[in-house]
């Protein structure tokens, strides 16, 4: 098993180009399923999860390769399989965005319920109620589901369950509803920028969609969508990452691809504790140069402060000048790395769904163990300051949303290595 050893101290200067973003990719290879003729996708990263997904694309009859530039062609040649199965469901959450397309495609979907997640409970829910609205007969079957459809009709759904909006859930009924005979409204649609990023792919295959990026979202169904190219949008947690890479260290980084319109939330809280954020031509520039002030922080779903930074921001404001709160609102469990931190000097009480993170002047190396892809790349961010090595064990996980994270730390200037444990 691999493992990342960091040399904690190095600031951080220079390029970083920001990849393209995993959850925007990953739905938008399931919504091929969907389509007559070829999709080419631009800008999908090379990642652990994009390649369950060619896998799992694959057994579903989608042949899927990647060309010499990098570009994903993805066409369906076999509509026979409709299953998920539990061995790649397991393993990669996003699986369940098949679930829609092959509905609304083949008429039957039956996918493995993923189960538990180290950040918590992840109910499929909303996905299944969506399905059934638009004419989905549901059962539960050997731990999977079964949906199956002679007709899809269009119909008016709402998607907000007790933590607000679900985005899987979202990307699921609007590409089901795509195809489904009439008018679909989607009430309490998830606004993130990866659902307008799928909407955009599906209006370039013809679908007809409108209200994308708000709540509301109506979708009048079509009878074919046809495959056409697309280029996925920068990966904004990928992109806050390094942002808080180059605050922790005070550094200066520019984030080549980053796109400030996306990050709002982000750059408010950073701003606040005294970061420098610039726009610039081709990105963002993100300084700092004195030891960073303490703020509180909430994560809602987008355009709030995004979950999926929460641990990062953790490891950021372990070394404020002050107390700060950080309150979990999507995953309340989402906490894992709190353990880790605190292994490495972090001051973190935690209380509900809320940490108190009580500013210490510097953290320590330590050999922590990562427990999730977020959880991993806030024990590497904290590594990259810790006075002497930082093991992260169990680089998979970050392997399965960070591509080349290594090279990319490297080449600005910080010591980190993949060994072999
Ligand atoms: N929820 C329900 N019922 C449902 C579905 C969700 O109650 O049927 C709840 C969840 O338990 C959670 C909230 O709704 O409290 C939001 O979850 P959501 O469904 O939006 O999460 P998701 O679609 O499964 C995506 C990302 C996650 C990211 C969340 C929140 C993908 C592939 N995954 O998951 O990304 O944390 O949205 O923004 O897009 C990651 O990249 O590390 C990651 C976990």
């Amino acid at each position: 098993m691999q493992l990342f050893e960091i040399n904690g101290g190095n600031r951080l200067r220079g390029t970083v180009p920001i990849s393209g973003a995993k959850n925007a990719a990953l739905p938008i290879m399931a919504a091929s399923i969907l389509v007559d003729g070829e999709t080419v996708l631009r800008n999908v990263p090379d990642l652990a999860d994009v390649r369950q997904m060619q896998a799992l694309l694959a057994k579903l009859g989608v042949r899927c390769e990647r060309d010499a530039e990098g570009a994903l062609h993805l066409t369906v040649e076999d509509e026979m399989n409709t299953h998920a199965e539990y061995d790649i469901v397991s393993k990669m959450r996003a699986s369940v965005c098949v679930m829609g397309p092959l509905l609304a495609k083949r008429k039957r979907a039956q996918v493995a319920m993923p189960g538990g997640c180290a950040i918590g409970d992840r109910p499929i829910g909303l996905h299944i109620q969506g399905l059934q609205a638009l004419g989905a007969d549901f059962e539960l079957t050997n731990g999977d589901v079964l949906l199956k459809a002679k007709k899809m009709r269009g119909s008016e759904i709402f998607l907000g369950g007790p933590f607000g909006s679900s985005v899987t859930a979202t990307a699921n009924v609007l590409m089901a509803a795509t195809l489904a005979e009439g008018t679909t409204t989607i009430e309490s649609a998830a606004c993130e920028p990866e659902i307008v990023d799928l909407a955009d792919y599906l209006i370039a295959c013809g679908a007809r969609i409108a209200g994308h990026g708000t709540p509301r979202v109506t979708i009048e169904g079509v009878a074919t969508l046809t495959g056409t190219s697309h280029t996925v949008i920068p990966d904004r947690i990928e992109a806050g990452t390094f942002m808080i890479a180059g605050a922790i260290t005070n550094g200066e980084l520019m984030l080549e691809g980053a796109r400030i319109d996306h990050l709002r939330a982000v750059v408010d809280r950073l701003r606040r504790i005294g970061v420098i954020v610039d726009r610039a031509e081709k990105g963002l520039v993100v300084s700092s140069a004195r030891r960073i002030e303490p703020v509180d922080i909430t994560t809602q779903p987008y355009p709030g402060f995004p979950t999926d930074l929460q641990a990062q921001a953790m490891a950021l404001l372990s070394l404020a000048d002050g107390n700060s709160c950080i309150t979990e609102k999507i995953y309340p469990d989402r906490f894992l790395h709190v353990g880790e931190l605190s292994r490495m000097g972090a001051q973190l009480r935690k209380e509900g769904p809320t940490v108190i993170i009580e500013g210490v002047k510097r953290l320590i190396g330590a050999p922590v163990m990562a427990s999730d892809l977020r959880a991993s790349a806030a024990l590497i961010l904290a590594g990259l300051i810790a006075k002497g090595t930082t093991r992260v064990q169990r680089a998979y996980h970050i392997d399965r949303g960070y591509e080349k994270i290594e090279e990319k730390l490297s080449a600005v200037g910080a010591s980190i290595r993949r060994l072999e444990a």
